[in-house]
């Protein structure tokens, strides 16, 4: 009895964030949490502040998203929101978990090579963000790489992969 209680638990917060996470489906998630941190980090500070700072194409919430990538990647919605609804865009850009989620789901399905290095690893996860995926092969601006690099670097430095 205990046993299946404890069980039950479990499987309803390892089901959670799928569960909240609205109409998409997460199958399955290929970068890392490290990984998702730094992208944060290079591209908005990790500010969470709910804004869009570039109101034709949206580009809101930690990770900034557009519009478009956000149709790419499912249209993940929050609350169970319609995707079809006005603000559903908004609503999961601006949600760390929602917008983490699209991140995730955009990278399951534009997961390349971008820097001919012969893996897929959180450098093209990188680039495939800020660069969209089939301009990923170009040039970063100089300051999201460096501030990307300097996480990744600091997190190398505490032992972490
Ligand atoms: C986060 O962004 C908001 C809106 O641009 C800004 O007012 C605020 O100062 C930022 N916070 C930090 C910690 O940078």
């Amino acid at each position: 009895m205990q046993i299946s209680g404890l069980f039950f638990i479990c499987f309803v917060c390892i089901l959670w964030p799928s569960l909240v996470s609205g109409q998409g489906h997460v199958l399955d998630k290929p970068v890392t949490e490290l990984c998702l941190n730094c992208i944060c980090e290079a591209i908005s500070g990790c500010n969470a502040t709910a804004i869009c700072i570039n109101p034709e194409k949206g580009a809101c919430g930690i990770f900034r998203i557009t519009w478009a990538y956000w149709v790419d990647a499912g249209k993940l919605t929050i609350n169970g929101e319609l995707p079809e609804s006005e603000h559903a865009f908004i609503h999961c850009a601006n949600d760390p978990h929602c917008a983490a989620n699209t991140v995730q789901n955009y990278m399951k399905q534009f997961n390349q090579d971008c820097n001919d290095d012969g893996e897929m690893d959180c450098l093209d996860y990188a680039r495939i963000h800020k660069l969209g995926a089939y301009s990923c092969k170009g040039d970063l601006p100089y300051n999201y790489q460096s501030t990307f690099e300097e996480c990744i670097e600091n997190y190398e430095d505490q032992g972490f992969e």
